[in-house]
């Protein structure tokens, strides 16, 4: 049994969002995360600092993409404050939201751009989710081999009701793999 709870770390969820529905699956998030006896912290990006992201343990960030291939404009204007940040010794789990049939060349591009402002930052990615039952073109947020996500895509415009068992199923996954890394 693993001797680190993640009910006993700091977790915060942190979203930024143009029409809302990142800030849903947040909340979907948080309450997943209840389950757990996680008591999470809900923050937009727009009211963070790195200094607060750093007193996470584990950091849940999501971002829709928007504009073909286009970052959300409030993770945008926190890029120069994030790549900055010092995440070293700290977990970090992302979700993208995105339209794979409407923008199937750029789907959840922004995640993947979101991994790569926090390579700098030292944080150790977990989370990754695989690419079976999407269909799209052409992705940011692949793995080398194109079978797994940076993070857990969510199509609320084409499959929104796959997203309750995902965010399920991927709390499941992140709670198990927060506890094997930390106990490591
Ligand atoms: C004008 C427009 C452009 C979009 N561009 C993309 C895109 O390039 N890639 C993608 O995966 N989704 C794209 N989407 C889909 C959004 O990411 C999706 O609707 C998402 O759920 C919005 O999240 P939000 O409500 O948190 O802003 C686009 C949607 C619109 C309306």
């Amino acid at each position: 049994m693993s001797a680190v709870s993640l009910s006993t770390s700091r977790v915060g969820v942190i979203f930024g969002t143009d029409t809302g529905n990142t800030e849903d699956v947040a909340e979907k998030i948080m309450t997943e995360l209840e389950n757990y006896d996680v008591v999470a912290e809900l923050i937009n990006v727009t009211d963070i600092s790195p200094e607060a992201i750093a007193e996470f343990d584990l950091a849940i960030m999501g971002i829709p993409t928007w504009d073909f291939g286009g970052i959300q404009a409030d993770w945008e204007d926190f890029e120069d404050a994030l790549v900055l940040a010092d995440l070293n010794g700290k977990m970090v789990a992302l979700f993208g939201l995105g339209d794979q049939f409407g923008y199937g060349d750029f789907f959840v591009d922004a995640m993947g751009w979101l991994q790569e402002k926090l390579e700098p930052t030292g944080a150790s990615l977990i989370g990754y989710w695989p690419t079976d039952g999407y269909e799209f073109e052409a992705s940011r947020a692949l793995n080398e081999d194109k079978t797994l996500f940076c993070g857990l895509a969510i199509d609320e415009d084409q499959q929104f009701e796959l997203t309750d068992k995902r965010v399920s199923d991927w709390i499941r996954q992140i709670v198990n793999e927060y506890e094997s890394a930390a106990a490591a």
